[in-house]
Parts: structure tokens; C-alpha cells; sequence
């Protein structure tokens, strides 16, 4: 069967194709690599010795969108990371997010609800739940109004895809809420390629412990949380991969119970700033410079996955550790600077 993954020579994406190729289904990546290179193409084939498919191509381009479904219309399901994820990005340039975020969903969903078979997997965020009142998160937690434009165009896509779904009856989407992806394939033939300062925890930490940055700044000691430090619910992106194929198969064999359902993807533990320090000492062996300074403004104090939904209803369950990831994500590090 032939799966479009949007969006697929990224960070999640590459890691998805690889667990689609393990499962045996051919896999055609459209990717316009804004924020990736084609050499993770080179990575998904040394793990699966099956190179994809790959079309560099432009989702903003109806046009380009239209042509491609044409030639492509036995398409058995559509896994869509394509956009742009940097939330401080998205605070100073909301009208690229929305052009990126939400013209390419528009098209792709356009052209897919005129093929026979309609299965899209949606790559949502738990940002759509803001602070939540109660923790762990679970599915039924109300959408906050978004705090950056990047997670607007999340809960925006998903009600899109929504309204899609009411008119379209055979139109089957499952939109998946992360948490915080973490880590690398552990063969490190592929992993997080921050392009510049890292915005996120986990690079920066690693490219702190191969000297590559000076110290971690800590954003934010005095937060309401037994260590002081932001508590997060850190996912490893292979366990997350894996419930991708796990939800297009519930849609490919018509096990879903409606033809719109969302599920909250994370382990259910959450780890402070300081704990995901001291995983990265653990496995590195090594000790991290860091200094504890201001709170980062839009941070949320604590988020983690209530999974029970995911792992009763969608029958997924991460069996990976915040050290495994940790591990994963140092030794891809050391590999991607000693080239
Ligand atoms: C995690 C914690 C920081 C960097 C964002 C998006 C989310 C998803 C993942 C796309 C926070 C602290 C960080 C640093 C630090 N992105 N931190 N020093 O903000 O939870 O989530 O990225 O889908 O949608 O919202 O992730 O890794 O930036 O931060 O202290 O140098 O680490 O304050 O508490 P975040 P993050």
C-alpha cells in the first residue's frame, strides 16, 4: 500500500517512514526542505534498505499539490507533518505559519477527499491544550485559546479537518496530540537536525554536553514544581513513529469508532528541566554546565499525558524511557558533529 508522508524527511516524519517501511508499506515523502535535507533520505534507507520515494515539492503551490495527486491518486493514506513548528518563530512571523500551516493543509485535504480511499493522519500538539487546568492531560481537557500563532494552526487544522470530516463521511482522520518528541533512531543513521541555536531542550542540552554552547540556560527556577523547574511529558520519537502506523492501520482496517477521533501521545510520567539534566548526565557520564535564569515568557509551568485513550482505545503504548531517549538523542549528537 502507498502512504504519503507530508513533511517527511523531518524530525518525526523521517522517524515515521522508517516504521512505515518496517511494516512493509511503500512510502512516498513530499518534503520542501525549509527545514531538512535530502540527506535523510540516505539515513531511512541505511536502517530499512528500501529508499521511498521522494518529490521536492512545494505545498503553498496548489497547483504543484493538484499535479502531484494526479499522478499519484492510489494513494491508501496521508500522514501530514509538513509545516512549521518554532513557536517563537511563530510569535514574530504569524503570517508565514499561517501560510504554511493551514494553505497546505487546505490543499492536500482538497485533493485527497477526491481519491477512493481517504485516510489522513493529522500531526497535532498538546499546545493546543495551553496550561490545563488538571494534570495529566487527558483527551476531554478543554482547547485554551492558543498562546503563539503555531499552536493556533494546530487547533485550527484540526477543525478543519473536523468540518472536513462532517461533509465527508468517508473521509477518516485521527489527529495525534504530542508531547514533547525527544531523542534519535538508535542506529543514529537519523535524529533532530537543529538548523542554528536550538529552541528546544533536549539539542541544546546535547550540543551543550559536546561543548558545542558554553552552559544550558535553565528558564526559570522558582515555578510552582517540586524542583522549581517546568515539568514536561518527554516522548521518544521512535515510540511516537510507531503510533502513526499504529493509527493509519486503525483507518486502513476501519477500526475507527468515528471518522474524526484525537488521542494525546506521551509515556503519562512527567520529568522536570533539572531531572532531563540529570538523564543526560546518566548516560553521558558526563556533568552539564548550567545556569538558572529567567523564565522564558509563553512557558507553561507543567503538561503531561494522561494515556489511557491511547493506549486502551488506540492500543499503543510507549516502551521507551526518558534515559533511552536521552541516550539516543547524545549519540546522534556525537555522530552529526564528528562527520
Ligand atoms: C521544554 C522545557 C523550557 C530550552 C515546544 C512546543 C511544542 C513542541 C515542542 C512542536 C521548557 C525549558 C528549553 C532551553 C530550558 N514543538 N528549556 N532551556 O516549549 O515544552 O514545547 O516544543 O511541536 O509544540 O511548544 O519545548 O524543549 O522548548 O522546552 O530551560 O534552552 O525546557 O523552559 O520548560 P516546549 P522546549
Amino acid at each position: 500500500m502507498k502512504i504519503l508522508v507530508t513533511g517527511g524527511l523531518g524530525f518525526i516524519g523521517s522517524h515515521t517512514v522508517v516504521e512505515l517501511q518496517n511494516e512493509g508499506f511503500d512510502v512516498v515523502i513530499i518534503d520542501d526542505l525549509s527545514n531538512s535535507s535530502a540527506e535523510v533520505l540516505e539515513g531511512i534507507t541505511a536502517i530499512t534498505n528500501k529508499k521511498p520515494l521522494f518529490k521536492k515539492l512545494d505545498l503553498k503551490v496548489k497547483s504543484e499539490v493538484q499535479d502531484f495527486f494526479n499522478h499519484h491518486n492510489d494513494i491508501a493514506g496521508v500522514i501530514h507533518f509538513a509545516a512549521s513548528k518554532a513557536v517563537g518563530e511563530s510569535v514574530n512571523e504569524p503570517l508565514m505559519y499561517y501560510e504554511n500551516n493551514i494553505n497546505t493543509l487546505v490543499y492536500v485535504l482538497q485533493e485527497l477527499t477526491k481519491l477512493n480511499k481517504k485516510n489522513f493522519i493529522f500531526s497535532s500538539s498538546c499546545t493546543v491544550y495551553g496550561q490545563a487546568d488538571e494534570l495529566p492531560i487527558t483527551e476531554n481537557a478543554p482547547v485554551k485559546p492558543a498562546e503563539s500563532p503555531y499552536g493556533n494552526t494546530k487547533q485550527i487544522g484540526e477543525e478543519i479537518i473536523r468540518d472536513t470530516c462532517k461533509v465527508n463521511g468517508d473521509f477518516n482522520a485521527i489527529a495525534l496530540r504530542y508531547f514533547n518528541p525527544i531523542g534519535a533512531h538508535p542506529s543514529a543513521e537519523i535524529g533532530e537536525l537543529p538548523i542554528g541555536v536550538p529552541q528546544n531542550l533536549v539539542p541544546f542540552i546535547t550540543q551543550t554536553g559536546l561543548g558545542m554552547r558554553d552552559q544550558l540556560s535553565v528558564f526559570g527556577g522558582d515555578y510552582p514544581t517540586p524542583d522549581g523547574t517546568c515539568i514536561r511529558d518527554y516522548i521518544h520519537v521512535v515510540d511516537l513513529a510507531k503510533a502513526h502506523v499504529v493509527a493509519l492501520q486503525r483507518l486502513l482496517t476501519g477500526k475507527n469508532d468515528s471518522n474524526f477521533e484525537f488521542f494525546n501521545l506521551g509515556t503519562g510520567v512527567g520529568s522536570s528541566v533539572l531531572e532531563a539534566i540529570h538523564a543526560f548526565e546518566r548516560v553521558s557520564n558526563k556533568s552539564l554546565k548550567y545556569e538558572i535564569v529567567d523564565r522564558r515568557e509563553g512557558d507553561i509551568i507543567s503538561a503531561y499525558a494522561e494515556t489511557s485513550k491511547a493506549n486502551n482505545i488506540l492500543g499503543w503504548k510507549t516502551q521507551l524511557t526518558l534515559d533511552d531517549a536521552m541516550a539516543s538523542a547524545w549519540k546522534w549528537e556525537q555522530k552529526i558533529r564528528n562527520k
